[in-house]
């Protein structure tokens, strides 16, 4: 093998103001299996990332759940890491951006940009929201578009049109928050000046590797139009105060891509056999490689290799895209259920499912990903559970029944095995491109190779003939070696298969190299079932549950056993005309089990009849003489004994359980409720 390489890698930092789902998984699913086969190769690789904390949102759902953005963020921090170890996700770090290393080193780039020149400020016009007393992100600010003219759109761009423009432009502009109309206001703004680095971006682009070729097409349209990037933004907001400048702070977007940096240096505080310098300085041998999904591209291609080449970094190896998940070829979706996430997931499968489901279908290109779920239950069954497993399954128990337990002394098919071990430098190199996709299939191939093999041999039947027994022995210790390697060759993906196999085979380890190793005279332990069918009837479970999921997030934090009706408008309530009325007669109707019938002085001379369903609650002798609250202008309706020309109000379930409203004695018959 060739000598060990240093290498640090990061996914994207997920925000902390959401819950981790399937889409996010893409990502760290594949840059996982890249680590774990760096890893398996023997190369020190490492595998970083933070929560990204900071920003309006951030701050608003704090304020909203009526907790602070830090506890807000450590709540969700935990979650993350959660679902991230129960998806088998190795971080070597999962650390936060709202740490001391984060503001450490944000703050030191920054001064150091300063220092260098790169920054500079100038006095902007931003739409202000005045009730919240604070200025407003454009996807804050809600109007009309300035376009097409439709409502309720966003202040950076269209839903409808497709119109791109600033919030300035929109009509009628609301405040997302607090409702009000925002006004424009001067401030300071710091600006970090990208145009400067156009020269080191061509250059940085340009050389061999740093973008996929897609990439590198997309960004020389975006060099002919570079900007100063505003970096600052004005209290209140959640994040690092920018030195020197009392209540302005750093745009979260600067302090993100640093989190790669304080996570990686949170760790090296807490290992001796790594040096940040080592990773970062400028002089750097280590490789450092980024993976994102198409959306951030821009950050990650031309601010952040900006940043580090203007603070005295060195800039990334690479930075590699990949597209959007979508699920039966559409957007995920709230309302079909099909926005899943990694938790409810989890409640219906395992994560290796999902994880071999990935690898199978993913490439090192930027496509959209389709996550087709019959065709995700049809791969499960029949690769992982028919092919793979299964290759193990036919063979076990005849070695642990007949045979002691020991695999055989020799291999009965020297070819057919070194067709399995060679296969192992295409495999790598398949890997190391991130063609994940055409490696599951060149390894499925050969579990076809493997499971013909034992179906042409039958040992079954072997087994059964004294002559041709030590065969059988042969086929199957043949297979159990087939399906070690590939195994090992699949543990990248299914890391805890590999586990299993490992006790299985009672092996020290499994990585890249045990592939090679051909088990002779070998001890192995009792099979145990390692994988189980799936079906559509799961699917569908998980499919319902995200749609639980989504309505358990639309309904109010507290809720009433009773539910409260559908908001209505002022003007609907308005329309109740709501009166005292005194009860000057009651009586029980013949014929009648749940109504009484009620003379309801309204004062002035003006009396109604009302039939009421509180018979088994109140006896009317105790009714007469007391005050209540009527519905005084429902339309009258006849009803069986007569006509009803209003409604009492009272409260309860029913019944003996109700109660009628009954106002003090100073209220006066007629006097208007409101
Ligand atoms: N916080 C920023 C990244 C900062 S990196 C310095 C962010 N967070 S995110 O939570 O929205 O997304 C995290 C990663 O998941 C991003 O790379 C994003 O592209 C990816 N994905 C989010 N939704 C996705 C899909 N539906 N499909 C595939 N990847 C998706 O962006
Ligand atoms: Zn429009």
């Amino acid at each position: 093998m060739s000598s060990q390489r240093k290498i640090l890698v990061t996914s994207a930092l997920p925000y902390a103001n959401g819950d981790i789902h399937i889409g996010h998984l893409l990502e760290y699913v594949q840059t996982d299996i890249w680590v774990r086969f760096q890893k398996s190769r023997g190369h020190q690789c490492i595998y970083v990332c933070a929560d990204d904390t900071h920003g309006t949102p951030v701050m608003l759902r704090a304020q909203k759940e009526g907790k602070t953005p830090e506890d807000f963020i450590k709540e969700s921090h935990q979650a993350h890491a959660q679902d991230f170890a129960d998806c088998l996700i190795g971080f070597d770090n999962f650390h936060s951006t709202h740490s001391p290393e984060s503001k450490e080193l944000t703050q030191g780039i920054y001064l150091k940009l300063k220092e260098n020149g790169h920054i500079s400020s100038k006095t902007i016009n931003q739409l202000f929201d005045p009730e919240k007393e604070m200025f407003l992100p454009d996807r804050f600010v809600k109007g009309t578009c300035p376009k097409c003219g439709s409502e309720d759109q966003y202040g950076d761009n269209c839903d409808a049109c497709g119109a791109t423009y600033s919030p300035t432009e929109l009509k009628n502009p609301k405040s997302a928050v607090s409702g009000a109309t925002p006004v424009l206001k001067e401030s300071e703004h710091f600006f970090f000046d990208l145009k400067g680095f156009e020269g080191f971006l061509r250059e940085w682009l340009g050389a061999e590797g740093h973008v996929q070729s897609e990439v590198q097409n997309k960004m020389n349209e975006w060099l002919d139009d570079l900007r100063q990037w505003d970096i600052s933004r004005d209290a209140p907001y959640f994040g690092w105060e920018i030195p020197g400048e009392k209540g302005k702070y750093f745009y979260v977007w600067l302090d993100a891509p640093i989190g790669y940096m304080a996570s990686f240096k949170n760790l090296c505080d807490k290992r001796d056999d790594l040096n940040f310098d080592d990773f970062w300085g400028k002089n750097s041998d280590a490789e450092v490689y980024h993976f994102i999904g198409k959306d951030i591209i821009y950050f990650h291609t031309l601010f952040w290799p900006s940043v580090l080449e203007g603070s005295g970094y060195r800039t990334p190896s690479a930075v590699w895209a990949h597209g959007f998940v979508t699920v039966n070829g559409q957007k995920m979706s709230k309302s079909k259920g099909t926005f899943i996430k990694a938790r409810t997931y989890l409640n219906h499968f395992r994560p290796e499912f999902l994880r071999y489901y990935y690898a199978a279908k993913l490439s090192n290109r930027i496509d959209d990903f389709d996550l087709n779920l019959e065709d995700f239950v049809q791969r499960v069954n029949s690769d992982l559970v028919g092919k793979l497993v299964n290759i193990a399954s036919r063979c076990a128990g005849f070695i642990t029944k007949q045979f002691d337990g020991k695999l055989s002394d020799s291999i009965i098919e020297p070819e057919l095995i070194k067709e399995f071990t060679e296969a192992s430098e295409e495999l790598a190199q398949h890997y190391e491109n991130r063609d994940f996709g055409r490696a599951v299939k060149q390894i499925m191939a050969l579990a076809d190779k493997a499971n013909a093999y034992i179906a042409n041999e039958e040992p079954w039947k072997l087994v059964k003939n004294d002559d041709t027994k030590e065969r059988a022995h042969q086929v199957c210790s043949l297979g159990i070696n087939m399906f070690k390697i590939l195994s090992a060759y699949l543990a990248p993906v299914l890391p805890e298969l590999a586990g299993k196999v490992q006790d299985f085979l009672k092996l020290d380890s499994l990585n890249w190299a045990s592939a090679q190793e051909v088990l002779t005279g070998h001890e192995i332990n009792k099979f145990k079932p390692m994988m189980q069918r799936i079906d559509m009837k799961q699917v569908e479970a998980m499919i319902e549950d995200s749609k639980e999921d989504l309505e358990a997030e639309a309904k109010p934090e507290a809720q009433l056993d009773d539910p409260i009706k559908e908001e209505i408008q002022f003007g609907d309530f308005d329309k109740i005309d709501l009166r005292i009325a005194k009860i000057a007669k009651a009586e029980h109707v013949e014929g009648a089990d749940k109504l009484l019938k009620l003379q309801l002085d309204l004062g002035n001379g003006v009396t109604k009849q009302v039939f009421a369903g509180i018979k088994a609650a109140y006896d009317p002798s105790t009714l007469e003489g007391k005050l209540t609250v009527m519905v005084a202008n429902l339309a009258p309706r006849k009803m069986k004994f007569g006509m009803s020309e209003g409604m009492v109000l009272a409260a309860g379930p029913g019944g003996k359980d109700l109660w009628i409203l009954n106002p003090d004695e100073g209220a006066k018959p007629g006097m208007r409720v409101k």
